[in-house]
């Protein structure tokens, strides 16, 4: 079984980890939270949570999942079986990902259609939200259902599952070498046409003027720290597994680095580009770049039409681009969400992966079924924030404990600096991993979790109860059924004790 789940080169190990980072998240979450939190300004947080967690952490991840060779739940229950729960909560969680991400690429490949001939017509917002979702907030519309949407979420599961069900290195490991390149080229196009456009200074002297005012608020530097988790995939089991699909011999520390780079090399450029369009539509408009800017879905599907409304032409080739980029930033991401839980199940079950990414990609495909309704807009803004805010940062925490101390982060040193081309690791890493970021992620946790309890609605109290009860249940339940497979409890690890 092993060999179906081996990277063929540590290039396809690094392609889909980079495909895995960059995704939404640097298309629409990043230009929006530099420009919010004090534009130029941001980079010194930024920077800061690059190098103090983003590189730190990810090598910690891998470094286990690289020692283990194994699922994240078979190598949490070998650090300690009364751990195993844990080993199911991360990916269970990841999958929730899974089926509210495919809900936004069938949106977009709705607007990768509509974009050649504008299908949006002159009011994109009122399009999106009442024609497209016919968003409503009550959720007794959750029994209206979206055929449209349902159609193209079912197209996206199905290439999902066409890709993943195979071996991983013939699935996976060939549609990064292909995607994720092409993803910055494309990225590139965009770019450099952009920023030809009379008007891009404008945007982009909005977006750079820094306001240092505002490095001394708490604020920003949460913004910047949660970026870098969300936008690298930190402690999410994700770049774990991918580390344990690993061969013998790979350099971690140096793809960490690499790795990184690449994801902020293309967020960065991402905003070059949103800003050098909006400051465009600003000087063609007369609108304020400011007014245009609004977060997530918004900027994505109501802001872009109405910014290729205004730019005539070039908005057949701009729109579409746009649209496609987004569809395969999320692809290369969402096939690395569904990963942790494959692996983990294929471990204990002992069920191959053809048949675990089956039985898997029809159930996400199932349950995801619920976005494609009136209710569906209000529930995954619902499902995200419970995941990123309080989830997520939650199983971050603890993984960065059970790592750092169960497994003792020391016993990784040698190892990982033997095959280090370039950096090595000393004192101040383990300083890092073992006391800075589990308290400092601690803290935005609690901020998290204080801000969903005081801005949520009763409606969003409620779903969010539901989904944490699921997401438990769920975890529970793979913790407690017996294993079906001989090797579950035999795991060999490379680092010596
Ligand atoms: N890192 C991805 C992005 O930037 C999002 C993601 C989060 C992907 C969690 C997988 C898991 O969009």
């Amino acid at each position: 079984m092993e060999d179906k789940n081996e990277w063929g080169s540590n290039l396809s190990f690094i392609l889909a980890m980079i495909g895995s980072a960059v995704g939404l998240g640097n298309i629409w979450r990043y230009p929006y939270v530099l420009y919010s939190n004090g534009g130029g300004a941001f980079y010194i947080p930024y920077i800061v949570a690059i190098l103090v967690m983003g590189i730190p952490f990810l090598i910690l991840e891998y470094g286990v999942g690289y020692n283990f060779k194994s699922s994240f739940a078979k190598a949490i229950r070998k650090i300690n079986p009364k751990f195993e729960y844990l080993g199911w909560f991360l990916p269970v969680a990841v999958f929730m990902i899974m089926i509210y991400y495919s809900a936004i690429m069938g949106w977009d490949a709705i607007y990768i259609v509509l974009s050649f001939f504008k299908g949006w017509g002159a009011d994109p917002n009122a399009f999106f939200a009442t024609t497209l979702l016919q968003s409503s907030d009550s959720y007794t519309t959750l029994t209206s259902f979206i055929p449209i949407i349902a159609i193209a979420m079912l197209v996206g599961w199905f290439i999902i599952w066409f890709i993943s069900h195979r071996d991983l290195e013939e699935g996976l490991g060939k549609i990064s070498k292909v995607l994720v390149p092409l993803l910055f080229v494309i990225m590139v196009l965009i770019v450099g046409f952009s920023l030809t456009l009379p008007g891009a200074s404008v945007g982009l002297a909005q977006l750079f003027n820094p306001d240092w005012s505002l490095l001394g608020h708490f604020e920003i530097w949460m913004a910047a720290f949660g970026q870098i988790v969300f936008s690298l995939s930190l402690g999410m089991s994700i770049a774990f597994t991918y580390a344990s699909y690993t061969k013998d011999d790979a350099d971690l520390i140096t793809n960490t680095i690499s790795i990184a780079l690449a994801n902020s090399l293309f967020e960065n450029f991402a905003a070059l580009g949103v800003f050098s369009i909006l400051g465009y539509m600003s000087v063609q408009s007369g609108t304020a770049v400011a007014d245009l800017v609004t977060q997530g879905t918004g900027l994505v599907f109501i802001v872009y039409p109405t910014v290729f409304n205004v730019i005539g032409q070039w908005a057949y080739v701009l729109g579409p681009l746009f649209f496609i980029t987004v569809y395969l930033a999320g692809l290369t991401s969402i096939l690395s969400t569904v990963e942790p839980l494959s692996f983990s199940i294929q471990n204990k079950f002992g069920f191959t992966r053809n048949r675990t990414m089956t039985i898997l990609c029809i159930v996400g495909a199932l349950i995801s079924m619920i976005y494609a309704t009136a209710y569906g807009g209000s529930l995954l803004g619902f499902v995200d924030t419970f995941i990123n805010q309080i989830a997520l940062l939650f199983g971050v925490i603890v993984e960065c404990i059970v790592f750092a101390w169960v497994f003792k982060a020391e016993r990784l040193v040698d190892f990982l600096n033997s095959r280090s081309k370039t950096i090595k690791l000393g004192k101040w890493w383990l300083v890092i991993v073992k006391y800075v970021l589990p308290i400092f992620i601690s803290i935005v946790w609690i901020g998290g979790m204080i801000d969903v309890v005081n801005n949520s609605s009763i409606d969003q109290l409620n779903f969010t109860i539901v989904s944490a009860a699921l997401l438990l249940v769920a975890s529970l339940v793979f913790t407690m059924r017996p294993a079906k497979n001989e090797e579950w409890d035999e795991i060999e690890e490379r680092v010596e004790n």
